[in-house]
């Protein structure tokens, strides 16, 4: 088979993969794109419930996990959200924000897959799907592939395969051995953002709750979000679980403020006052769903009573019950659902200003395969665009 030449290839079409490969071509660099799957951009088109949240107004190197929490900094101010902002709207596809400076498209995350391809097309990068790549030997003057498409050789080689999630979309572990045969290191790696599962004990009862969503802040390790809990018939989900889940490691309890705005000690008292033969669970239902009131009283231990009868501290306890309310997940969903992977390339052997790796000349690691990870809500789509747009710059 023939030897293809290029000046730049990328291996995956992700978002930060087609990112890189458009601007790289617009240096006027030939780029080609290789990825295995037969479809490309499947988490862009799944992202956001299929309207891509693809940047947050607030990203700032605050909002990511990594070893090296300053490693991102200098990718997002080279390529900041506005810069994406600004890409969006000169294709016109329109957005809004939804909730905490999250930006998602109007009509659908195709808006956002289509301009990268339009991009990439433009500046004449091309893609190659199908294509399993199945050795990678470093040349004096740059790289030479094997793959199931042919032999390709280029002078820079840039690894954007992503993270282990979603491994029916695609993800693979490719880039962190490709990492490990250059000799970079590659830090642990575990799923984020995924929804939490329960013990035996905790999820027949919890289970009954399928559906109903509470505003709640979740805690752990110092760290804690003011969102929407879920319970699901497998466990807990909602923005603050999937937040909180990238925290948290097994064995760890997670401490849910299921009234997180207020007081429900004062709440409580003062319904004493005013109508002490209320049940405590009447007036609780005017805060939550009363669903979930009839099944977290015995749950938590507590008595359902006139208020006229709680003595002392006793509402006290009611009102920690619910501020403190202490859950021991027993794991996650893992990768089968996490929109994210923690960890990956060490970015101590990166340059966080081209993302090329220190010791080896021409080799590029941009997006989720890097261990830089998001929180929810545009994050990670920013990780890509930053890091796949300084990539670009140099490769
Ligand atoms: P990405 O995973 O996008 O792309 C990697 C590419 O590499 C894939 O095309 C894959 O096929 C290819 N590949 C893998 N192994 C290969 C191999 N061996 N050979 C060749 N190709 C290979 N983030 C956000 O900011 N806002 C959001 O709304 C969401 N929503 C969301 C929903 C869901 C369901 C998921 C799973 C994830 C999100 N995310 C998100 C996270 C976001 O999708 C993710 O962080 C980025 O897509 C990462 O971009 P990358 O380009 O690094 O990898």
């Amino acid at each position: 088979m023939k030897l293809i030449n290029k000046d730049v290839i990328v291996v995956g079409a992700g978002a930060a993969g087609l990112f890189c490969a458009a601007e790289a071509a617009k240096r006027g660099r030939s780029v080609t794109v290789l990825d295995h799957a037969k479809r490309i951009g499947g988490k862009i088109l799944m992202s956001g419930g299929g309207r891509c949240n693809f940047t947050n107004m607030y990203a700032s190197a605050e909002n990511f996990l990594s070893d090296n929490p300053h490693f991102c900094k200098s990718a997002l101010s080279r390529y900041t959200q506005w810069d994406f902002v600004g890409l969006v709207s000169e294709y016109g596809i329109a957005y809004h924000e939804k909730t905490l400076g999250q930006l998602f498209c109007d009509n659908s995350a195709k808006d956002i897959l289509n301009m990268l391809l339009k991009e990439c097309d433009k500046a004449g990068a091309t893609i190659t799907t199908q294509c399993e790549i199945t050795a990678i030997t470093k040349r004096d003057d740059g790289f030479e592939l094997e793959t199931s498409k042919g032999s390709y050789q280029c002078e820079s080689l840039v690894i954007a395969t992503g993270g282990l999630s979603m491994p029916k979309l695609g993800a693979s572990p490719f880039g962190y051995k490709v990492a490990e045969q250059f000799g970079l290191s590659v830090k642990p790696t575990r799923a984020g953002l995924v929804p939490f599962t329960l013990h035996e004990q905790d999820k027949s009862v919890l289970a009954d709750l399928s559906g109903i969503s509470l505003d709640a802040r979740a805690s752990c390790n110092d760290t804690n979000f003011n969102e929407n809990i879920l319970f699901t018939h497998r466990g807990l989900s909602g923005p603050a679980v999937l937040q909180i889940s990238s925290f948290w490691h097994p064995g760890q309890a997670v401490e849910f403020d299921l009234f997180p705005h207020g007081d429900l000690h004062q709440e409580l008292t003062s319904a004493q006052v005013q109508s002490p033969d209320s049940q405590l669970a009447t007036v609780l239902a005017k805060h939550y769903p009363k669903r979930y009131v009839q099944t977290a009283l015995p749950y938590l231990g507590l008595e359902n009573k006139p208020l006229k009868q709680y003595q002392g501290k006793q509402l006290q306890q009611v009102a920690d019950a619910f501020h403190q309310w202490q859950l021991k997940p027993n794991g996650t969903e893992g990768y089968r659902t996490a929109e994210v992977t923690l960890g990956g390339v060490d970015t101590n052997q990166l340059s966080s200003k081209t993302m090329m790796a220190k010791d080896v000349e021409g080799l590029y690691f941009i997006g989720e395969v890097v261990d830089v990870t998001g929180w929810l809500g545009g994050y990670n789509f920013q990780w890509a665009w930053s890091s796949g747009w300084v990539a670009g710059q140099e490769a």
